[in-house]
């Protein structure tokens, strides 16, 4: 390809952070591009994804279900572009396509695997641009609807709490659990935010978790109790939530944000034991064991998308080095809805 630049800026992490990141920790770097070898295509992003999960792994050991990232090398995540040069005969240039590699303003791509470890060939026009395939049609989209209906088993009359509500998994997780006809509680970290989950995604009732013990804010919303917990917060939330559970609830366990930062990792529930005695289900999940439901997920989402009945607010930062800032923020909950940067 005659006017492919010879490097593209990527952002590394250039030291593992103690609590909070500080902008420090990263770096911009030019790396030099290369052309696709057979099989692998190059990808120009235009949109990337900051998803909380980045800060877990920058520690040095998560999970080898989520491995860490490395020192000195570009970080991951989701991103959307376009196909720039390719050696793979299932995608052509100008394809769209959604894939892990954000963090860099070129992706290089081997297709041999599937999505989500591949990438994929996205459909887009002017009602669907591609980044809505970071937002509502999403891994993320999918972890909301897979949360509430495979791993909660979500049953007609279930009282549901939402953590994180104002977030992009826990917006979509409210109107999804409304659209299904149930009482809905959410929380988030600020009266604008609670007021955006009850006027804006029609929860039934919402508190911030900033205005007093969890368990109180709960215990005065839902007097009778709850039947399924999406968690995305753990911490004083899980224990709120554990306490509030009727007989036989249910908690999807999604993600623990509150502990993202902690280097010491605070010890499990003091309560758990109220599981034992309530006979409650504990299922934590990654979007990715749903791979099989994305298509269905995608046409429910998209009917619900023409019909105008999920709203998506984003919070879009300018520029691939505004990436780090935009994590940072994140974590701070300055966002409302999903977090995303906009490379051109
Ligand atoms: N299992 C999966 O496959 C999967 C996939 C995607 C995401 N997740 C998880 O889902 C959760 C939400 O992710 P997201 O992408 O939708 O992010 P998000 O909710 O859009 O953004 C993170 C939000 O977390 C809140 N937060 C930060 N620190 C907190 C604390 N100490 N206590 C309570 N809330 C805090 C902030 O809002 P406030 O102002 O309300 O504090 C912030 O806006 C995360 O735990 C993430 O790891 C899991």
């Amino acid at each position: 390809v005659p006017d492919l630049p010879s490097s593209g800026a990527e952002v590394q992490l250039a030291a593992r952070p103690e609590g909070e990141p500080r902008p420090e920790d990263f770096r911009v770097v030019q790396s030099e591009l290369h052309e696709p070898s057979a099989g692998q295509i190059l990808v120009r992003n235009s949109w990337m994804s900051i998803d909380p999960s980045a800060r877990l792994r920058m520690h040095e050991a998560v999970s080898s279900y989520l491995p860490a990232f490395a020192l000195d090398e570009a970080l991951q995540g989701w991103a959307v572009g376009e196909v720039v040069s390719s050696e793979a005969e299932r995608f052509a240039v100008g394809d769209q396509v959604l894939h892990q590699k954000g963090w860099r303003r070129y992706a290089l791509l081997d297709t041999d695997q599937p999505p989500p470890v591949g990438p994929e060939r996205i459909e887009t026009d002017e009602a669907i641009p591609a980044k809505t395939y970071l937002g509502p049609l999403s891994w993320v989209g999918l972890t909301s609807y897979a949360g509430l209906l495979y791993v909660g088993e979500l049953r007609d009359g279930d009282v549901v709490f939402v953590s994180g509500a104002a977030g992009a998994v826990g917006s979509l997780a409210v109107q999804i659990a409304k659209l299904r006809g149930h009482r809905v509680i959410g929380s988030a970290g600020s009266a604008a935010k609670v007021a955006f989950v009850r006027d804006e995604l029609g929860a039934d009732a919402a508190f911030s978790y900033r205005d007093g013990p969890v368990g109180e804010l709960l215990a005065e919303l839902a007097p009778d109790g709850i039947d399924f917990y999406f968690d995305n917060v753990g911490g004083d939330h899980l224990e709120a939530a554990l306490a509030a559970l009727r007989p036989h609830g249910r908690i999807a366990l999604c993600g623990a944000i509150s502990t993202y930062n902690d280097e010491v990792k605070p010890p499990g529930p003091s309560n758990l034991f109220e599981a034992v005695a309530k006979g409650l289900t504990l299922r934590g999940f990654l979007s990715r064991m749903y791979a099989e439901r994305m298509a269905h997920f995608r046409r429910e989402m998209r009917g619900w998308l023409a019909a105008d009945r999920i709203v998506y607010p984003e919070t879009v930062f300018t520029g691939l080095e505004r990436a780090p800032e935009a994590l940072i923020a994140q974590l701070r909950g300055e966002n409302l809805g999903k977090v995303l940067v906009e490379l051109d």
